[in-house]
């Protein structure tokens, strides 16, 4: 397991996804990260801070039964999160694109922060960018949130994608397990569903998200 429970209440945790950019997997992580915990009979919320909505409408498709919120000003973000960790074991925060005021209130108050990163030098850039703001809050905080940057979108096969790989491990934050470029990630998005819902062709896409969340959780979380 990657994390120390340095700042988690009784093992209740807030984890929040967040970058600059968008389009790297934040709602697709933050989806299935929630739908995970539950199916592993946690108490789980899945907090969209992104005026999208697109994380509180696929949840609500794909699993209508677990509980989904939207909290979208940095007021709301900073008055209603920490009292939510009363009702739940565990919040997901499904952050918006960009270093706005809500990713800053919201790197204020989550106990984890997961920086999805696609494989491209802009990709790199903006996670820069991300992790100076995240810096900021960890000064603040004395060293909280927490902080990994997560691979996505991988190509192992090209060039790029292994230069991300070293160039990230430079980087001032832990850097997870990744997620390859696949196919069952993007279905399970049009379809509102979830990968591992998608059958045999969902089967390696299953595989290595519960991969990554086992390596970032642990198995008993
Ligand atoms: N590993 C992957 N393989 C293939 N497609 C992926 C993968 N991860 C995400 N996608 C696709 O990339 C697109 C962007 O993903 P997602 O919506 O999760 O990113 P986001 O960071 O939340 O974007 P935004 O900043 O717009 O909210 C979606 O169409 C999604 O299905
Ligand atoms: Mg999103």
């Amino acid at each position: 397991m990657l994390v120390s429970q340095h700042g988690e209440k009784e093992g209740r945790v807030i984890v929040a996804m967040t970058n600059s950019k968008g389009g790297v997997g934040k709602t697709t992580m933050a989806v299935h990260l929630t739908a995970w915990w539950h199916q592993r009979g946690k108490q789980v919320v899945l907090v969209d801070s992104d005026t999208q909505g697109s994380s509180s409408n696929w949840l609500r498709e794909a699993a209508p039964e677990i509980p989904v919120l939207r909290l979208q000003s940095p007021d709301e973000i900073l008055d209603e999160l920490p009292g939510l960790r009363r009702e739940y074991e565990h919040l997901v925060v499904d952050g918006p694109a960009g270093l706005s005021e809500v990713t800053r209130a919201i790197l204020l108050v989550t106990d984890r922060a997961l920086l999805p990163c696609g494989p491209s030098v802009l990709d790199l850039r903006a996670a820069q960018e991300a992790i100076r703001v995240l810096q900021q809050a960890q000064k603040i905080r004395q060293g909280l949130p927490w902080a990994a940057l997560v691979p996505n979108k991988l190509q192992l096969q090209y060039r790029l994608s292994r230069e991300l790989l070293e160039a990230s491990a430079t980087l001032p934050v832990t850097v997870s397990g990744g997620l390859c470029l696949r196919q069952a990630f993007a279905d399970a998005a049009g379809q509102g569903t979830l990968v591992w819902e998608l059958g045999p062709r969902g089967q390696t896409a299953t595989r290595e998200i519960r991969g990554l969340f086992h390596g970032l959780f642990g198995r008993d979380s």
